[in-house]
């Protein structure tokens, strides 16, 4: 994921394209790009697909992951609303979509471009138990934040919405209490991405973040101190195992 540094950048100023790659329904889904790993075509991006969008069932061979901002979509015989989080594994056939009117998502294509090949059945080396569903504000409950140590300060919170075994990567959900602080510097082994769903918090080399705000980290990039006064709920990820190094060096 060798993707350059991003932050901070805000969508909401940015204009959607038509998604128009081989596979994918030509009218009805839209795309812009938050990050991109120009050597291997991995990329997050929001999507919107329009009411009365339909996908045959089918296979990416890249992990994908979606998370769904707003409206709803039909995966198979399964209503994903906002909130709602897929690990879809390279090689998974997923169910045919539909969306009756419209929703907005994340979609992370982990490995490598975007890609679609319609079939009902999963490739014969996927890794289909690695399939992963969950509606991330119903059906998983909010835990402190100090998940790794040395930890965030309090005041954030996390839902893990899943954990990879090999990378100990994670995706989760998180949100800051109004007026959370945290007056240290942070960096790390791994990458972090985050989209703000709703709210702010400010980071002293980067700025403001607002709704729609976005960052790609690479590793080892100095972060901190940071705050929300206002609060925020996010979603994040890593690409690998996410230890806090922490210090006071406002010349790093
Ligand atoms: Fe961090």
């Amino acid at each position: 994921m060798a993707r350059p540094h991003i932050e901070p950048f805000v969508e909401l100023n940015e204009s959607y394209k038509n998604f128009t790659l081989p596979g994918f329904t030509p009218s009805g889904s839209h795309f812009k790009v938050l990050s991109l790993d120009t050597d291997v075509g991995a990329c997050t991006l929001k999507m919107r697909f329009d009411g009365g969008y339909t996908r045959k069932p089918g296979m990416s061979y890249s992990d994908v992951e979606i998370f769904v901002l707003n409206g709803m979509m039909k995966v198979g015989d399964q209503f994903c609303g906002e909130g709602h989080y897929l690990f879809v594994p390279a090689g998974y056939a997923m169910g045919a979509l539909e969306v009756p009117q419209g929703c907005e998502l994340l979609v992370m294509y982990n490995d490598s471009e975007p890609s679609f090949l319609e079939s009902d059945t999963h490739h014969p080396l996927c890794l289909k138990e690695g399939y992963v569903t969950v509606n991330g504000y119903e059906d998983a409950p909010w835990a402190p934040g100090n998940l790794v140590n040395p930890s965030v300060a309090a005041g954030c919170m996390i839902k893990v919405l899943r954990y990879d075994v090999l990378t100990e990567a994670i995706s989760f959900l998180y949100c800051m209490t109004p007026q959370f602080m945290q007056d240290n510097i942070s960096y790390h082994d791994c990458a972090e991405e985050s989209y703000h769903i709703w709210g702010e918090s400010w980071m002293l080399q980067f700025g403001d973040l607002p709704t729609g705000g976005y960052f790609w980290r690479p590793p080892y990039i100095n972060h901190g101190s940071f705050r929300s006064k206002l609060g925020t709920i996010a979603f994040g990820r890593t690409d690998s195992k996410l230890h806090n190094y922490f210090h006071f060096n406002p010349w790093s």
